[in-house]
Order: C-alpha cells, then sequence, then structure tokens
C-alpha cells in the first residue's frame, strides 16, 4: 500500500478504533463485537508493521509495549498539586463547618453554591495534554515534583490518548486512578488460584501498578481513572464553575463519575454526604468520603489558601473500612460440613463502620499465606456488607512471643479426627452429627429464611436445644412443646408460643426448600430447584440412581453421587420419614423430566436493576418456564438481562459475547412466553 493510502488508513482506524474504546471503558456501553474490534486493531497493528514511520504516541496499539524502566523520571508540576483538608467527623457536622468557614471567610450572608463529589481510594494523577495528545502522566509525589508514570498510565484504556475536540495547548488534568472492587476480585482470584501474591485492597492495587516499572505487569493490573480537577491550562477558555469544567472534561472523553452534584448551602451538602453513605457499600469502587468544593472560580480564587490547602474544598470522610488492630487468638469454628474455619479474635476494633472483634481467616493456607501469628497486629478490613477479613500483618509490630497457628488434628468440639484431603484447602471434622457444632449448623441451616423458614429459632437457642440435649436430630424440632421451651433459659411464654408456632407453619414446605434444607452437600439453593422440577416428587429423588441425577440441567457428578450417598444413608432416610411423620408436607407432581418448557435449558444471568418489578420476581418468572437463573456469566450463560447500573456481569457478558436485553425486551419476552 502506498505510505499516503496506508497513513489515510491508520488515521481512520485510531479513530475508530478510539471511538470503541470510549463506548467501551468510559460508557460501559459497547459499540460492535469483541471479534470485529479485535479485527480492526490487528489491521492497525499491521499497518504500523509494515510503516513503523506512522506510528504515533496516541496510537491505541501503544498503549502497552514500553520498555522496562531502571526508575521514574522525576517531573516537576508546572501546578503544585495540592491536598485537602479533612473533616474526619461522622455526622452532619463536616459540612457545616466547612460551609460556615466559607461563609465567614468571603463575608457572605446568600447560600454559596457547591460541586459534591466522591473522594476515590486510589491514587493522585496529572494528565498532561498538549493539543489534545496525552504527552505525559505523573504521580503526585511531595506536592512539586512527581514521578513520570505516562507509560503505565498509557495502559488504562479508559483514558484517552487523544481528547475530543479539544485544540487547547496545553490541558492538565487531574484525577484519581483506582481499581474497581470487581477488577480487585477478580484479580486476586487468579493470583490465588495460581499461588501468587494477592493485593491487599484495591487501593495498593492501583498504586502499585502504577509504580511498576515494567509496563507489561502494569497492563495486568485493571485500572481505571476519574477526572476531578485541572493542572496547568493554556488555549482553553475556562468555564465559570467546578461543575462546568467537570462537565467539559466529560465532553472531551474523560471519564468523570456520574455520582456527582451542583448544590446549595450545607444542608444540601450534608444531605450528599448522607445520600453517598447509604450507597457506599454498592458502589463499584472504594471511597473513603465525600469532597465539597465551592462551585464559582472566582469565589475560590477569592478564598485562596492555607498552609498549601485550598479554603474553598474539604473531604469529608466516612468511618476507615481498614483499620489496625491487635489478633488476641485464633479459634477454630466448625460448620455445618464440618469445614473448620480459622477466626481471628481481635480486641474490638471500629471499621467500616461497625465494631468488630471477629474476622475471618478462610483457612489454614491463608493463615500462612499472610503470615498471620497470634499476638500480631493485623490489618482488618470490612468494606461494603462482605465479612470482616483480616488482610495483612504489620511486620513491625510482632512481639517477641507471637505464636504460630497449628491446625488442630482433632475436632475443638466433638473430638472427632479431623483430615484434610488431597487438593482440598479445607480442613474438616469427620464427626458428622455426632459433633455438636455441626448438628447446630445443621439446624439453624434447616431453619433458615430461604430453607424451612422457622422464625425465632436463632443460635442462642439452638445451643441451648443442643446443649441441653433437647434436641438430637432434626425431626427433634417439631417434638418440642410449650412446657420444655418455656423451661430454657431467656424464654418467655410468649416467645416459646412463638416458636411453636412458626414451627407449626414451617411444615407447609415447598419440595425445593426442603431439599435445600436437608444440608445434602453440595445441593444449594439452585440445584435444589433443578432437582424438585425435575423430579416432581422427593421418593423419585430418593431412588434416583446417579446416572439419572446426571439427567438433571446443571448437575454434574459430583453433585449426583453427593446425593445420592446422602439418601443411600439409612440414617438419612429416617429423618426425612420422621419428618414427613411430624406433619412436614410438600405439593408433588409428575416432574418435568419429559415436559419441555419454553425455557427449558436456557440460563439466565439477571443484573442491574429492574424498574418494573424485583429481581427476585424476574428470577422466578423465569423459572417457572423452565430457564435456570445463575449468578454469575460464564460461557453456559445463555442471555443476560441488564437493568438500570449494571456493572461487571454486563462487562463479562461483552467479553463472551453472550446476548444482552434490557428491560423492555424482558418484559416483551415474557408476555410471549407466559400467554403461550
Ligand atoms: S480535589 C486542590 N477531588 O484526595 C484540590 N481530590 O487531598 C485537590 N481525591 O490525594 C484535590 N477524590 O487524589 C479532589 N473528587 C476528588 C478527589 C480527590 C479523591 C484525593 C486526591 C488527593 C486527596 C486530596
Amino acid at each position: 500500500m502506498a505510505t499516503e493510502q496506508a497513513a489515510r488508513r491508520a488515521a481512520a482506524l485510531r479513530q475508530q478504533i478510539a471511538e470503541y474504546d470510549y463506548w467501551y471503558y468510559v460508557k460501559d456501553a459497547p459499540r460492535i463485537p469483541d471479534a470485529e474490534y479485535d479485527k480492526l486493531f490487528r489491521e492497525l497493528q499491521a499497518l504500523e508493521a509494515q510503516h513503523p514511520e506512522l506510528l504515533t504516541p496516541d496510537s491505541p496499539t501503544q498503549r502497552v509495549g514500553g520498555k522496562v524502566l531502571d526508575g521514574f523520571v522525576p517531573v516537576r508540576h508546572a501546578v503544585p498539586m495540592l491536598s485537602i483538608r479533612t473533616e474526619t467527623d461522622i455526622e452532619d457536622s463536616g459540612a457545616y463547618n466547612f460551609d460556615t468557614r466559607v461563609k465567614n471567610a468571603l463575608g457572605a450572608a446568600e447560600e454559596i453554591e457547591y460541586s459534591c463529589e466522591l473522594k476515590f481510594d486510589g491514587l493522585a494523577i496529572n494528565l498532561r495534554y498538549e493539543r489534545g495528545v496525552l504527552v505525559q502522566a505523573a504521580t503526585r509525589g511531595d506536592g512539586e515534583t512527581g514521578e513520570d508514570v505516562t507509560q503505565n498510565i498509557r495502559t488504562i484504556h479508559c483514558i484517552p490518548l487523544h481528547l475530543k475536540d479539544c485544540a487547547a495547548a496545553v490541558l492538565e488534568v487531574r484525577g484519581e486512578v483506582y481499581m474497581s472492587r470487581a477488577d480487585f476480585d477478580r484479580y486476586n482470584e487468579k493470583q490465588r488460584a495460581q499461588g501468587l501474591p494477592m493485593l491487599v485492597n484495591p487501593r495498593n492495587g492501583a498504586a502499585g501498578s502504577i509504580r511498576q516499572l515494567d509496563p507489561k505487569l502494569a497492563a495486568q493490573r485493571p485500572l481505571s481513572f476519574f477526572a476531578y480537577g485541572l493542572g496547568e491550562v493554556k488555549g482553553w477558555g475556562l468555564p465559570g464553575t467546578h461543575g462546568a469544567i467537570l462537565d467539559g472534561l466529560e465532553q472531551f472523553g474523560l471519564p468523570v463519575c456520574g455520582e456527582r452534584a451542583v448544590v446549595q448551602g450545607a444542608q444540601a451538602l450534608a444531605e450528599f454526604h448522607r445520600r453517598i453513605a447509604a450507597k457506599r457499600d454498592a458502589l463499584p469502587f472504594d471511597i473513603d468520603g465525600v469532597v465539597y468544593k465551592v462551585n464559582s472560580l472566582a469565589l475560590q480564587q477569592e478564598l485562596g489558601f492555607v498552609s498549601r490547602e485550598p479554603r474553598w474544598a474539604v473531604a469529608h470522610k466516612y468511618p476507615a473500612e481498614e483499620q489496625i488492630t491487635v489478633l488476641r487468638d485464633i479459634e477454630v469454628q466448625v460448620g455445618r460440613t464440618g469445614k473448620l474455619t480459622p477466626v481471628a479474635k481481635l480486641e474490638p476494633v471500629f471499621v467500616g463502620g461497625t465494631t468488630v472483634s471477629n474476622a475471618t481467616l478462610h483457612n489454614e493456607d491463608e493463615v500462612r499465606r499472610k503470615d498471620v501469628h497470634i499476638g500480631d497486629t493485623v490489618i482488618v478490613r470490612r468494606a461494603g456488607d462482605v465479612i470482616p477479613e483480616v488482610v495483612g500483618v504489620v511486620l513491625e509490630r510482632r512481639p517477641p512471643d507471637a505464636r504460630a497457628f497449628v491446625m488442630p488434628t482433632s475436632c475443638p468440639v466433638c473430638g472427632s479426627h479431623v483430615v484434610r484431603e488431597e487438593g482440598e484447602a479445607d480442613a474438616r471434622c469427620t464427626g458428622g452429627l455426632f459433633c455438636a457444632a455441626q448438628r447446630k449448623q445443621a439446624i439453624l441451616h434447616f431453619a433458615g429464611r430461604r430453607m424451612m423458614d422457622i422464625e425465632g429459632l436463632g443460635d442462642k437457642l439452638v445451643d441451648q436445644l443442643v446443649d441441653g440435649n433437647i434436641i438430637r436430630s432434626l425431626p427433634d424440632l417439631y417434638r418440642l412443646d410449650m412446657a420444655t421451651l418455656a423451661g430454657l433459659e431467656r424464654m418467655a411464654e410468649k416467645s416459646a408460643q412463638n416458636i411453636i408456632d412458626a414451627l407449626e407453619k414451617s411444615k407447609v414446605a415447598t419440595l425445593n426448600r426442603f431439599l435445600f434444607a436437608l444440608g445434602i452437600r453440595h445441593v444449594g439453593e439452585s440445584t435444589a430447584k433443578d432437582l424438585a422440577r425435575h423430579f416432581g416428587k422427593l421418593d423419585s429423588i430418593m431412588l434416583a440412581t446417579p446416572e439419572q441425577l446426571l439427567q438433571v440441567p446443571d448437575v454434574g457428578p459430583v453433585v449426583a453421587h453427593s446425593i445420592h450417598d446422602f439418601f443411600a444413608e439409612a440414617h438419612n432416610r429416617e429423618v426425612v420419614q420422621q419428618l414427613r411423620a411430624l406433619g412436614v408436607h410438600w405439593e408433588e407432581h409428575d416432574g418435568m423430566a419429559h415436559q419441555v418448557l419454553p425455557l427449558t435449558g436456557k440460563t439466565f444471568v439477571l443484573t442491574g436493576t429492574l424498574a418494573s418489578m424485583g429481581r427476585d420476581e424476574a428470577k422466578s418468572r423465569l423459572e417457572t418456564l423452565g430457564a435456570k437463573v445463575s449468578g454469575s456469566v460464564s460461557k453456559k450463560t445463555d442471555c443476560v438481562v441488564a437493568g438500570s447500573e449494571a456493572g461487571s456481569k454486563l462487562d463479562k457478558a461483552r467479553e463472551l459475547n453472550i446476548p444482552v436485553w434490557d428491560e423492555p425486551q424482558l418484559l416483551d419476552q415474557l408476555k410471549e412466553w407466559e400467554g403461550q
């Protein structure tokens, strides 16, 4: 191809690819199938290989490919990168104090207008664009001088290498590089599977990746970016407000977080703080607070700075999601299936909004990997509604008498043998229902909300019932009487009666709930539903051979054998028989083994918020039509239904080229199928 023609084609491809990148990484709304995109990308790579003179630094092929550096080159910031004052109190006063300071400094009586944003928990970066092209990226450093991390920043796909319609001679964009929670989990899962070191938290993931000297390694860690301000600007007529600057940056194709607002007065600041606090757990990334900025640039200038912090901005923090505390002991808990879990007993610490004194250590290997000793000072993390976790050790604070953890060889509850099978991460107590801990957990599981739903049967009561030898097996639950219950500690007549009523009510069950409640290994809620739908009758399941069980959608050999072995055990058949004799019942039908529904064999995944119905309703309607509704997207998924604010599952669906429906499409289809 003649060079001129090649140059034109390369330019066109670059523009096309940049546009698709924008829709994919910034707008989260892909415009073409991955395969088409790859084709364009490979064409550009081939062109550039043939005509190296055509290569430009803003070509999308240049996101990865830089050389390993010896070290980072210092960059002096044209405009210093300042930090902001922090209000740490978790109440409203942070908002009111800031507003009062601003009003006093301005001598203003009227309400001030503010731009409210999230305080992203990552690493501050300055992106320098000259005539719209990204020429340099630097860390904050000491505020005056940072480090040149351009190569690594280029690997972040949502950062445009070329701005849209921006001819400014210089435009420095400031913002935060961060790792989303989903990307963090995915990365750590991959590392764990390969026995490689894991990241402590998303912030360390982002910071560590940016400070990586080999850009290929940096590129393996998925990072994102949000713009929140400006550095040096030449040749762009600044708008009058901070809010308008953010809108402008968005127009240039930069990612700006949608969770922002322009408001008037202190009360509205406090409301923003509260509104974001309520959804903090549900955000796809970590934040450590919100930021308020005086919206008018003229007023910002009038307010100026005190000791290198602007008077016009403040960070209003939320309770930290990580804290340091002392690990006093490691206790071993026995779960329903006998799994032994080491649990850290902590010096109580306020983290993520609650006081935490227990944190899971998952299993023996995790304790080793994190090098946790008894007596250590540890980092505890509680983010979102996940259970608190020990993520690391402050080694410098290890006391001389710190002790390593040893997994016991006999069950701490029943003394039975502990085994850890080849290739398994978990150690298990072999006591089965002889073990009081397993019995307690089995009863609590049976009584759970999504199982037999026995209200009021909590762990304190189950402890008493099992420890007092009142309940030795599940059927004993239905033999409880008022006199026995009312005789228990902290049990008034009224609550005893409530338990009796709840037990009576639970007798009206469904086959799938009952199956799930039995606690058969590997039979979760969805397998229980599949089994109930397929066989229709409990006896058919109890008599099924492993081969017949394999006919059920999504039941593989491990699950089939587990079900078969469970019912092969005389003791378990006895439990079922007694429960039925005591009045537990459900409706049975002929099974659907041979009946084909419109969605039989199809797997759906629901993600995001559906406006017209709850996700539970959508799920049950799809299931009634024969579909399986799964929680995660895989190659076996046939369709993903994406409501508003769908996140990583939608990304995954696109990655795997799985059809995606929006809510109207789902409603149309449901109408059609249900009408059949
Ligand atoms: S504005 C002069 N806005 O918080 C104002 N900072 O000390 C400069 N941060 O490490 C900062 N989210 O990287 C601003 N929406 C946001 C922010 C934000 C996170 C970080 C920033 C810096 C620290 C501020």
